[in-house]
C-alpha cells in the first residue's frame, strides 16, 4: 500500500474493453514466446453477471461462523456499512468499534517483516531472507514471533505474508517482501508463515491477489491533459495462473488464512479488486475461501461492481481516498444494486476469522504509542477522537520484543548463502588485520526508519537490513557489520580494524584513503555491497547500488583475499564473481535488526551458513529479458487509457525454468549454496506409492469443495526417500531438493512444459559423518498439471522423472515412476 499521488475517479468499465493501442508493441520485447500469444484473448475478464458472488457458509470454521452470524444479526445497516468501509484510527487500517456490542474494532497493521509502526518491536528478516533459508521451521517461528508482537500491541491483522509478486522479473520492487519465483518454495514458506501468525492469535492477510508482478504503473496515472491512464494489466493465461501465481494462494486458503488482499493491477483489463473471475470464481468458488477480501490501499475503483465481484472490505476508507463504500454502499443496498444478503455475507466473512482466532476474548488493547506513529502517515488523533472510541492500553511503548533478537540473529545467519569459498577463505581464521570497505558496512545516518518516517529511500550510508515501503520496519536498534566486526576482532595487541565506508572515496583515482590503509597487507578485505528495493517502484538495475561492482574490482586489484558480502533485496549480477582475488561471496539479503551480528557469526564460523539461492543469478542482466517490466518513455506519455499491457508470454518459463529450458549457463543456479562442510547423497531413491486402492484416477474424485479446493488434492500419493550424509569435518545443514519432470499434458496445446520443477525440500542438520534419510511427500496437486479444458488438476499419463540433489543443477539421485499408466 502507499498513498497514491493520483487518486482518480471511478473506472469506466466500458473503457477497459477497448482495444489497446499499438504502443504496446514497443514494450513487448518479445524475446522468445513459449505460448502462442493472441492479445485478443486477454481483453475480457468475466464479470459478476457471468460469475456471481458465492456466500460463505463457514466451512472449516463452523463454530466461529455461527458466532459471526449471530453478531451480524445484531448490527444496524449503518454499522454494517461502517464495518466494511474503514475509518480513521490509530492503525494503518481501522475498522470502527461498536461499543454497543462490545466490539472494540479491528486494528490492521503493516507488515510482512514485523510491526512497521511499532516502538520497541522487532525488525525481522525480510521474506527473501526466509526464502533463502529454505527452512519451514524458520518461517513458522518468524510468523509466530511477529504475531506475539502484533497481539501485544493490540493489532488484530498483520498485512502479510506476500506471495504476489511471486518474482516474475527480478527487478520487481516488492519481490523482497515475498519469497521466491518458484511457487513450490513460496507456497511452503508462505503457508508456514500464515500458520505461525494465526496460531499466535493474529489474522494473516495473504497478499497481493493477483498478478501484481510490477510496481511501475501499479496505480492509475493522469497524463498532461488530465486523461486517466489505467493501471498496468497483467495478462496471464489460465494454466500459468494456476501453476505459478495462484499456487501459493491456494495453499494459504487451505491453511485457513483470514483475509486476502486484492491488488492494484488489472487482470485481463479488469482491476484486481473488481475482478469477478479472480475473486468470485477462483478464490471463493474454486478455492472455497471463507474469509474476506480486503482492498490494497486505494485499489478500489468502484462500489457496486467491486462488492458484487468479491471485494469485502475497502481500505483505508478515509476521505483522502475516493469513498466507494460508506454512504455510497448504503445507497447501493437501499436501491438494491447490492443485496442485503451480500452485505451480510461481507460482514460474516470479516467476523468469522475474528471469532475463530478468539480475538473476542481478552485481546490486548492498542498501544497508545500507535497514535503518534500513525500520525506520521495516515491519521492524526483529531481525525478520530470523540468519533470512535478505540480501546487503548494504559502504558504507551510497551516492549514486545521478548527474546526475538536471538532468533533473528540465528535465522538470518543460517539463511546467508555462501556462493563462493576458495582456498578455505571462510570461516576466517582469527585474522588480526581486517580491512572493511563499502557504504553498507556502517550505521544508518538518517534515523531508524529507511522509509515511512523519514522518507529516506535508497540511502547512501548504512547497512541495508530491510527494503522500503509497507514491507519496511522501524528499528528499535540495528547492529551494523562494522560494529560487530570491531567487537569480534577486539581491541587487543596487534589487532587492526580499518575501514573506508565512502564508495566515492574508494573509487577516487589514486585514492589517498586506500593508500592510508594499505589493504594489501590486510589478512582479509571485507567488502559490503547493497541493493535497495521498495514498494511503488521497480529496480532499474541488478547491479549493486552505489557503484558496488567497481568497489569490488578496485579492492580485489590489490587485496588477494577479498570477501564480498551483499545485503540486497534480491538478484544481483556479479561480474567479478570469478575474479581470482575474490575468495568468498556471501548473499546475506535483508537480515533485519541483527544484520552485523548475523554476518559476523558466519564470517568467523560460529554459524555454518545453510542458505540456498531462492532464485537464479544469471551471467548478465539481459538474460532476464524474457519477462520484462512493462515500461517505456512512450507509455509514460501515452494518451491511451488502456495502453499499459503486461503480457505474460513466457508462461511457466520464469527463473530457473527458463534457464533450464534454453540450456543457458548461469552464474549461480536456483537452489545453490555452499557450506563449511561437504555433503553427499546416495544415488538410490526409494519411491513408494501410498495409494492402497491400486489405481489412481487422473482427476481428483469429485467431492465438496473445502478451503483449498477439492480435499483430495492434498492426499499424499507417493513418498520419495533419499539419504544424505555429512562428509566433512564440521556440523552443518544440507538442503536436499526434489525436482520432478511430469509427462506432458495431453491438452497442452502450444504450452511449453517446464522440466525439473521443485516439488520438495528439507533442511537436514547433520554432524560430521552423520547421515539421514529424508522423505518427500507428493500430493495429488504436486503430480498434476492444470487442465484448462476441464478446469481441474489432472495427473498426466506416463513416466514421471524424479531427481534429488543439492541444487537445480546438481542432481545426484534419480528414479522414475508411473502414476497413471
Ligand atoms: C485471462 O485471459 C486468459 C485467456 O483468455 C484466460 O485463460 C484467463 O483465465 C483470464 N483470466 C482472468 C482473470 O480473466
Ligand atoms: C458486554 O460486556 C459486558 C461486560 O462484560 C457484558 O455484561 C455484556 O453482556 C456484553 N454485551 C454484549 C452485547 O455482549
Ligand atoms: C459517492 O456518492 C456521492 C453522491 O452521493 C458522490 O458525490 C461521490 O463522488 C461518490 N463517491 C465515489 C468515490 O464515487
Ligand atoms: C444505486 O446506488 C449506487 C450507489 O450510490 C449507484 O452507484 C447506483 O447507480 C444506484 N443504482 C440504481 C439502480 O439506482
Ligand atoms: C465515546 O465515549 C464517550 C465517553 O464515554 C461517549 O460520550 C461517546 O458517546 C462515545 N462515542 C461513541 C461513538 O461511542
Ligand atoms: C564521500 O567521498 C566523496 C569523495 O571524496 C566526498 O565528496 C563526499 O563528501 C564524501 N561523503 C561523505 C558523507 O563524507
Ligand atoms: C590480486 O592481488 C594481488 C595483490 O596481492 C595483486 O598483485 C594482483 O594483481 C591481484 N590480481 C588481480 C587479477 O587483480
Ligand atoms: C521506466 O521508463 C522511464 C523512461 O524510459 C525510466 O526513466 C524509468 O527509470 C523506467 N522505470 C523502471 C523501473 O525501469
Ligand atoms: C537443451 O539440451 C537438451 C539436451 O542436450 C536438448 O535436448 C534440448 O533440445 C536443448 N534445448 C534447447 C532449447 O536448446
Ligand atoms: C558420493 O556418493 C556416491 C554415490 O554413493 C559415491 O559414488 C561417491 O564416491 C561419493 N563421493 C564422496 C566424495 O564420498
Ligand atoms: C480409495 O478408494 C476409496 C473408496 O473408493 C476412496 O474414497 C478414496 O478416495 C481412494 N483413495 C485414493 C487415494 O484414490
Amino acid at each position: 500500500m502507499l498513498l497514491a499521488p493520483n487518486l482518480l475517479d471511478q473506472v469506466n468499465s466500458e473503457m477497459v474493453l477497448s482495444k489497446p493501442s499499438a504502443l504496446v508493441a514497443l514494450v513487448s520485447l518479445s524475446i522468445t514466446n513459449s505460448l502462442a500469444w493472441n492479445h485478443d484473448d486477454y481483453l475480457h475478464s468475466p464479470t459478476a453477471d457471468e460469475i456471481p458472488h458465492p456466500s460463505a457458509d463457514g466451512r472449516g470454521w463452523e463454530e466461529a461462523f455461527g458466532l459471526a452470524s449471530d453478531f451480524v444479526s445484531e448490527l444496524t445497516l449503518g454499522e454494517k456499512v461502517l464495518m466494511v468501509s474503514g475509518v480513521h484510527g490509530p492503525c494503518v487500517g481501522n475498522i470502527a468499534p461498536i461499543p454497543r456490542l462490545n466490539f472494540t474494532g479491528l486494528c490492521i497493521q503493516n507488515g510482512p517483516l514485523g510491526l512497521e509502526q511499532g516502538s520497541y518491536s522487532s525488525v525481522f528478516p525480510a521474506g527473501v531472507s526466509i526464502a533463502a533459508s529454505w527452512d519451514k521451521d524458520v518461517a513458522y517461528e518468524r510468523g509466530s514471533q511477529m504475531a506475539a508482537e502484533f497481539k501485544a500491541k493490540g493489532a488484530h491483522v498483520l498485512l502479510g505474508p506476500v506471495a504476489g509478486p511471486l518474482g516474475r522479473s527480478p527487478l520487481g520492487g516488492r519481490n523482497f517482501e515475498g519469497f521466491s519465483p518458484d511457487p513450490y518454495l513460496t507456497g511452503e514458506l508462505f503457508t508456514q508463515t500464515i500458520e505461525g501468525i494465526q496460531d499466535g492469535g493474529v489474522q494473516a492477510c495473504a497478499k497481493h491477489f493477483i498478478g501484481n508482478e510490477q510496481e511501475t504503473q501499479r496505480q492509475p496515472s493522469e497524463n498532461e491533459d488530465g486523461t486517466k491512464i489505467d493501471s498496468v494489466s497483467s495478462n496471464i493465461d489460465d494454466r500459468t495462473m494456476h501453476e505459478l501465481y495462484l499456487w501459493p494462494f491456494q495453499q494459504a486458503v487451505r491453511a485457513g488464512v483470514g483475509s486476502v488482499m486484492c491488488s492494484y493491477n488489472r487482470l485481463n483489463q479488469t482491476y484486481g479488486c473488481q475482478n469477478s473471475k479472480a475473486l468470485n470464481g477462483i478464490l471463493k468458488i474454486d478455492f472455497g475461501f471463507q474469509g474476506y477480501v480486503m482492498s490494497d490501499w486505494g485499489a478500489t475503483h468502484s462500489g457496486v461492481t467491486a462488492v458484487n465481484s468479491g471485494e469485502d472490505m475497502d481500505m483505508p476508507g478515509t476521505p483522502d481516498y475516493p469513498l466507494f463504500f460508506h454512504q455510497n454502499l448504503t445507497n447501493a443496498v437501499n436501491n438494491g444494486s447490492v443485496s442485503s444478503d451480500r452485505l451480510d455475507d461481507m460482514l460474516r466473512r470479516v467476523m468469522a476469522p475474528y471469532f475463530h482466532l478468539k480475538q473476542d476474548q481478552d485481546f490486548p488493547p492498542i498501544d497508545p504509542s500507535m497514535k503518534e506513529l500513525n500520525s506520521v502517515l495516515f491519521s492524526t488523533p483529531d481525525e478520530y477522537e470523540g468519533q470512535f472510541n478505540y480501546t487503548f492500553g494504559a502504558e504507551p511503548n510497551i516492549d514486545v520484543r521478548g527474546n526475538h533478537g536471538a532468533s533473528i540473529r540465528r535465522s538470518a545467519a543460517e539463511a546467508t548463502v555462501l556462493l563462493k569459498n576458495k582456498h578455505g577463505a571462510l570461516p576466517l581464521k582469527d585474522p588480526k588485520r581486517v580491512a572493511v570497505f563499502g557504504n553498507d558496512a556502517g550505521d544508518f545516518t538518517n534515523g531508524m526508519s529507511v522509509w515511512w518516517f523519514n522518507g529516506v529511500g535508497n540511502y547512501e550510508y548504512g547497512v541495508m537490513a530491510t527494503g522500503g515501503g509497507s514491507g519496511s520496519g522501524l528499528f528499535s536498534y540495528a547492529v551494523s557489520p562494522l560494529d560487530a566486526i570491531k567487537l569480534r576482532v577486539g581491541y587487543t595487541k596487534d589487532a587492526l580494524v580499518q575501514y573506508v565506508l565512502n564508495n566515492t572515496a574508494i573509487l577516487e583515482e589514486d585514492s589517498p584513503y586506500l593508500k592510508a590503509l594499505v589493504p594489501w597487507s590486510s589478512d582479509v578485505c571485507l567488502v559490503f555491497l547493497k541493493s535497495w528495493a521498495t514498494e511503488s517502484e521497480d529496480r532499474t538495475t541488478l547491479a549493486s547500488d552505489w557503484n558496488g561492482d567497481e568497489v569490488v574490482e578496485k579492492i580485489a586489484s590489490t587485496c588477494a583475499n577479498t570477501v564480498v558480502v551483499l545485503h540486497s533485496a534480491g538478484v544481483n549480477t556479479m561480474p567479478w564473481a570469478d575474479h581470482p582475488n575474490v575468495t568468498a561471496i556471501l548473499a546475506a539479503h535483508l537480515p533485519g535488526q541483527e544484520a552485523g551480528n548475523s554476518i559476523v557469526d558466519v564470517l568467523w564460523g560460529d554459524v555454518n551458513p545453510s542458505g540456498r539461492l531462492p532464485y537464479t543469478i544469471a551471467k548478465n542482466e539481459w538474460d532476464y529479458d524474457f519477462a520484462p517490466i512493462t515500461n517505456s518513455t512512450e507509455l509514460l506519455k501515452t494518451n491511451d487509457p488502456t495502453a499499459w499491457q503486461s503480457d505474460f508470454k513466457e508462461g511457466a518459463l520464469i527463473d530457473y525454468r527458463h534457464f533450464n529450458h534454453y540450456n543457458k549457463s548461469v552464474q549461480y543456479e536456483f537452489g545453490y549454496g555452499l557450506s563449511y562442510t561437504t555433503f553427499n547423497m546416495s544415488r538410490k531413491l526409494t519411491i513408494t506409492p501410498l495409494s492402497t486402492n491400486g489405481t489412481i484416477s487422473p482427476f481428483p474424485p469429485s467431492a465438496p469443495i473445502a478451503p483449498g479446493g477439492n480435499p483430495s488434492l492434498w492426499d499424499t500419493l507417493y513418498e520419495i526417500q533419499a539419504t544424505v550424509q555429512n562428509t566433512g569435518e564440521v556440523a552443518g545443514a544440507a538442503v536436499p531438493q526434489l525436482y520432478l519432470t511430469l509427462p506432458p499434458h495431453e491438452n497442452q496445446g502450444e504450452y511449453v512444459e517446464a522440466t525439473n520443477i521443485l516439488r520438495g525440500f528439507e533442511k537436514v542438520r547433520l554432524d560430521p559423518g552423520g547421515s539421514k534419510t529424508v522423505t518427500f511427500a507428493l500430493n495429488r496437486r504436486d503430480l498434476s498439471h492444470w487442465d484448462v479444458i476441464n478446469q481441474e488438476w489432472t495427473i498426466p499419463q506416463g513416466e514421471v522423472k524424479a531427481s534429488v540433489g543439492f541444487s537445480s543443477r546438481d542432481l545426484r539421485a534419480r528414479g522414475t515412476f508411473t502414476v497413471i499408466p
